[in-house]
């Protein structure tokens, strides 16, 4: 893919996550084209997966996508104060709500039970105007949604809620849990129990703008799941949502974050010497250590002590010992490097560097929780904010 390398370089810093929006940009324009006939919903829940919302939000829009989608309803309103004018869903209610703020700031909201339909239809009579809900159907998944059961009740009190001008039902829609495994049998299964689902709705009179199921794994591999939106997530931030079925490269993304911090100090030691906590590892021999300023604080799992991989002048180091708070130690092997040297924790790995996905594997996790766990400590630096074509242009020209 057509992907730029950073067009800008900011000032050294203790840390320091890279936001290439370029990147994002092309990741939303390759994922479009896997499913060129449905909308595309950018999911910038838990601040865009640790890479900022709002940024990473309007550079989705740039890039074609026409739906937000966002967990919480506080994100979703946060997204409209900051001015964004798309359509935002949101799904993660919980009773007492802000539902009146929902809909006067113009959300889609998701309603998967009797609760949340009785509390958005008072908050519509209250505010003086219809909600736009999207009722959720649990087709499989088993976390949130309406289960089949339930639907009928669900599905003509919200029709009642039509005809009394309280509602506008905008969306049906449901949730996998293995489209990340395709041929999954829960697969076909989920697809045909909520084809059911909307069948059932549609004949009671609902009439949805959209109809959707699709998160990144299956946009990419379940072109039946695609209906009329897709939504999605850990791709658009250009990681691979199953690596056993390709990198990001396979599928024509490329990771957006970089995360990398400022070597703090280097040093001469003996060997037998004890590094980090609990002095579970010790040096072999005479070496030298690099103090790598961040920790579990900033989103560094303490899971991937002695085994998380770092990129230091051309090498990779590995964690030597246990991540601490703030802060962790690589063995450099006896080379010296002037502190100040950057150190590459993960990147899109076109320069050498490791993966948010090696460092999953380090961590025993998967790279959504790399990514998202990174820490507000951690400032976020956008590049090729600007308009693509120049972005673009600028960098190619110095390349
Ligand atoms: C309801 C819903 N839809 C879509 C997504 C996006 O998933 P992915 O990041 O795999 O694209 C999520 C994220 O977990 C989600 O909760």
């Amino acid at each position: 893919m057509s992907h730029t390398a950073p067009s800008s370089r900011s000032a050294p810093l203790r840390a320091r996550a890279e936001i290439d929006l370029a990147a994002l940009r092309a990741n939303v324009r390759a994922l479009r084209a896997r499913a060129p006939r449905a909308a595309l919903m950018a999911v910038v829940k838990s601040d865009a997966y640790g890479h900022g919302m709002v940024p990473c939000a309007r550079a989705a829009l740039a890039a074609g996508a026409t739906w937000l989608g966002t967990a919480t309803p506080h994100e979703a309103l946060a997204l409209r104060a900051a001015g964004v004018e798309s359509r935002i869903m949101c799904w993660l209610w919980t009773p007492g709500g802000p539902w009146r703020e929902g809909i006067e700031a113009d959300l889609d909201m998701s309603v998967s039970g009797m609760w949340a339909l009785e509390e958005v239809t008072a908050a519509a009579k209250a505010a003086g105007r219809p909600a736009r809900v999207q009722l959720k159907a649990d087709t499989g998944l088993g976390r949130n949604g309406c289960q089949p059961a339930d639907w009928p009740e669900l599905v003509a009190a919200a029709r009642t809620a039509e005809d009394d001008g309280l509602v506008q039902v905008t969306g049906l829609w449901s949730h996998f849990a293995c489209a990340d495994e395709p041929g999954h049998p829960s697969i076909a299964a989920q697809l045909a129990v909520f084809r059911d689902m909307v069948d059932h709705a549609e004949k009671a009179g609902i009439e949805p703008e959209v109809r959707h199921m699709a998160n990144s794994p299956a946009t990419l591999t379940i072109p039946e799941s695609h209906f009329d939106l897709v939504r999605t997530g850990i791709a658009m931030y250009g990681i691979s949502p199953a690596p056993e079925l390709g990198t990001p490269a396979d599928f024509g993304l490329c990771p957006v974050m970089t995360l990398a911090a400022s070597v703090a100090l280097v040093k001469h030691v003996p060997g037998g010497h004890g590094v980090s906590y609990g002095h579970h590892y010790v040096t072999d021999g005479e070496t030298t250590l690099g103090l790598i300023p961040v920790g579990y604080a900033d989103g560094i799992p303490r899971h991937a002590s002695g085994r998380g991989p770092v990129l230091v002048a051309g090498e990779w180091r590995r964690v030597a010992g246990r991540v601490a708070m703030d802060q962790f130690v690589v063995d450099l092997g006896g080379a010296t490097v002037p502190e100040g040297t950057e150190a590459v924790l993960f990147g899109p790995g076109d320069r050498g560097e490791p993966t948010a996905e090696d460092w999953a594997q380090a961590a025993d996790t998967i790279a959504y929780e790399i990514v998202t766990r990174i820490g507000t400590r951690v400032p976020r630096v956008y590049l090729n904010e600007g308009p693509e074509e120049q972005a673009h242009d600028s960098h190619d020209s110095h390349d």
